[in-house]
């Protein structure tokens, strides 16, 4: 008789995006002319850069032939792209990484859920709340996070580092002392980010206690002010402490194409266990690699007309984060984010509940946007906004909102 894994068993449901989807399904089909604009999406709409069509259509016709064709890719990725990795994404900004401390990926979603294998089942997690929520679900499903209180929507052995309006949406150091800390900055949900000195204070901690940060980088080409880094490598001490995660989605509209990596220093160790083996020995056993065709795809984004046509992508987004900040905060809203991210995080007006405004938008300004409960507990009373979608219906949203 086989039983399932009881661990998959205590997850809740996922209850958000498919509420989100259904509310929006039934006012659709009760208001058939009404025009919904989806402000809640986390994908992006933007068709990929011409420079990334052609290495795809050359890297394709490549496969047509023996002497170019490629089988398997090498287990920690091609050295052309790793390369191009350490150069361009760390060597470019002071930070020590080599090729072979990157592991490359078909996203950062895997790597972020998979990482958690190469720990101790009894090690303590830490996250932010609110959180994406691939960190803590993917720990529950390892059976490391003890019973759920439906009540408080918390885990009894997850530590959770509040991110509210009060300390500007960046975590504290926690009263218990974590074995594991995920931390994503620029944030998602919440759109926040830490500054170098900020990130120093976090890496300085790890150390002292003997902790591992999982650094999930996946925003990080949407950063525009000077004191944020790019990368936790460039703080002091990083090299033993912390993994960084990367994801070629956002910066390069791979959401469908599918491409990351993941960077493990061969300082870093658990014990006296290097961290970094123990990820090679998984790669190897459980994954076969991106595609030949998308590593080509992902060394173009490094080329010079690569950077100049994704800058262009991206400032295409940071415009529409700028019409929903700006726009949002001229009609009285609070809202945070959309400077360093493509993530607008607002309070909700009149203290009403997350799904509250959710109704509310969606009945008076038929747009769709996602409660910020739905990303754990501090989320409730906010809400997130994304700048993924179109200019124009960016701004016939606010204008919308505007007139509410
Ligand atoms: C914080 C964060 N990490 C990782 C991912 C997943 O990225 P990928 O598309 O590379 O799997 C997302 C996607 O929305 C995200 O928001």
């Amino acid at each position: 008789m086989v039983w399932p894994n009881e661990d998959y068993l205590k997850l809740p449901g996922s209850y958000l995006f498919s509420t989100v989807a259904r509310k929006q399904r039934e006012f659709s089909a009760a208001h058939p002319d009404a025009k919904i604009i989806r402000l809640s999406i986390g994908d992006v709409t933007q068709p990929l850069a011409p420079v990334i069509i052609e290495a795809l259509h050359k890297a394709v016709d490549e496969m047509a032939s023996a002497e170019t064709f490629k089988g398997y890719a090498p287990d920690l990725g091609y050295e052309f792209l790793r390369n191009v990795i350490s150069e361009k994404d760390y060597k470019a900004r002071g930070c020590d990484i080599a090729p072979d401390e990157i592991f490359v990926s078909d996203g950062a979603k895997g790597d972020c859920g998979n990482i958690q294998e190469i720990f101790a089942k009894d090690c303590k997690v830490a996250v932010c709340d609110p959180v994406y929520p691939v960190y803590v679900d993917t720990n529950v499903m390892a059976g490391r996070t003890g019973t759920y209180d439906e009540k408080t929507g918390t885990w009894s052995d997850v530590i959770y580092m509040p991110c509210t309006a009060a300390n500007g949406f960046a975590p504290e150091l926690p009263k218990k002392v974590p074995d594991l800390i995920y931390l994503c900055f620029p944030n998602n949900p919440t759109g926040a980010t830490i500054t170098k000195d900020q990130l120093q204070v976090w890496v300085d901690y790890a150390n002292k206690e003997g902790a591992v940060i999982i650094y999930d980088a996946a925003y990080e080409a949407y950063i525009s002010e000077e004191d944020v880094p790019h990368s936790i490598y460039e703080c002091e001490g990083a090299r033993e402490c912390a993994i960084e995660i990367h994801s070629f989605s956002k910066n390069a509209g791979f959401t469908g194409v599918r491409l990351g990596y993941t960077v493990i220093p061969k300082d870093l160790k658990a014990g006296n266990v290097q961290l970094h083996s123990l990820w090679a020995r998984r790669h190897g056993t459980k994954y076969n690699g991106a595609p030949y065709i998308i590593q080509k795809a992902g060394e173009a984004v490094y080329t010079p007309e690569g950077q100049k046509q994704l800058k262009e992508q991206v400032a295409y987004y940071m415009k529409n984060a700028a019409t929903i900040r700006d726009g949002l905060a001229a009609a009285g809203y609070t809202v945070s984010g959309g400077v360093n991210a493509p993530y607008i995080w607002l309070q909700t007006p009149n203290n009403m509940t997350s799904w509250e405004f959710f109704d509310y938008l969606l009945e008076k300004a038929n747009v769709v946007g996602t409660p910020g409960s739905g990303f754990g507990p501090s989320g409730e009373h906010f809400f997130r906004l994304t700048a993924f979608g179109s200019y124009e219906n960016t701004v016939e949203a606010i204008q919308r909102i505007k007139e509410m």
